[in-house]
């Protein structure tokens, strides 16, 4: 790469910085296994911010096959998410990111899973370890078995429309206290299309299992339709 790029000035200071690396890049999705020149750098972990929402629009795009709504990228920028919603940065370029979500369980009244709905990396970063660094951020702090602070007005309101209150004055003088409820992660989970054999490969080797074959997930237009649900408990 000749082009210097620097990093946004939107972007919040990195919060978490893994150690150097030289890697060979081994990016299986190229037609031949040729070794492409090493890439030295350092993977960071940063923030969604309002400020650098665009650029998670612009990794999306490129990374699947689905399109994100309004409301999606609103919901990731919300406090309860912060640590499960992330860029990856090499060498401060935002060049992978995850977002999860959490959705009440329907078994314990006191637990919550952590839904993937995005995790994915530029092709020229791939195979250098940066998917897993954003795996390893999220199971550090919402793996099964976790304790997880939510608002409690938390509820899965992902898909739905919460109704909008008639807004009268905005509020200047009170600070908003927000009250959380602590919650057990029982499961993350996430769907991988069938055509996807490598980010299944990825996922079972970070403890992920294959726990059935949906056959209509994805929406006419997007081929195949069908996604492996892949869990770990
Ligand atoms: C799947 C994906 C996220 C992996 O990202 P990545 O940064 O390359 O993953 P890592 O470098 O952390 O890979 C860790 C391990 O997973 C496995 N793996 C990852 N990509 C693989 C591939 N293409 N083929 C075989 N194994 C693979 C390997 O065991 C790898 O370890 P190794 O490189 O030491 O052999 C990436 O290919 C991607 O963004 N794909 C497009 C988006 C997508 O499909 N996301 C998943 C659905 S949400």
């Amino acid at each position: 790469m000749t082009a210097v790029t620097r990093t946004p000035p939107t972007l919040e200071h990195p919060i978490r910085t893994l150690p150097v690396q030289t890697t060979t890049n081994r990016d299986a999705s190229t037609s031949n296994q040729s070794q492409k020149p090493k890439m030295q750098g350092r993977i960071d972990i940063a923030n969604l911010t309002q400020n650098n929402i665009g650029q998670l629009r612009k990794l999306n795009s490129v990374l699947f096959p689905v399109r994100f709504g309004e409301k999606w990228y609103k919901d990731v920028l919300k406090e309860d998410v912060k640590e499960i919603c992330k860029y990856a940065l090499f060498n401060d370029i935002p060049v992978g990111n995850i977002c999860c979500r959490f959705e009440k369980s329907t078994t314990k009244d006191d637990s919550v899973n952590v839904h993937i709905m995005t995790l994915g990396c530029l092709a020229p970063y791939r195979r250098m370890g940066i998917a897993t660094a954003l795996l390893e951020y999220v199971l550090d702090h919402a793996a099964p078995g976790k304790k997880v602070e939510i608002s409690d007005s938390f509820s899965d309101d992902t898909t739905k429309t919460a109704p909008t209150k008639p807004t009268a004055k905005p509020s200047t003088s009170k600070k908003e206290v927000k009250q959380t409820k602590s919650y057990t992660v029982a499961k993350i989970y996430l769907h991988v299309q069938t055509s996807n054999e490598e980010a299944k490969v990825f996922y079972e080797k970070n403890g992920f299992t294959e726990k059935e074959r949906v056959e209509q997930y994805y929406k006419t237009g997007i081929e195949p339709r069908s996604a492996w649900l892949l869990e770990k408990e």
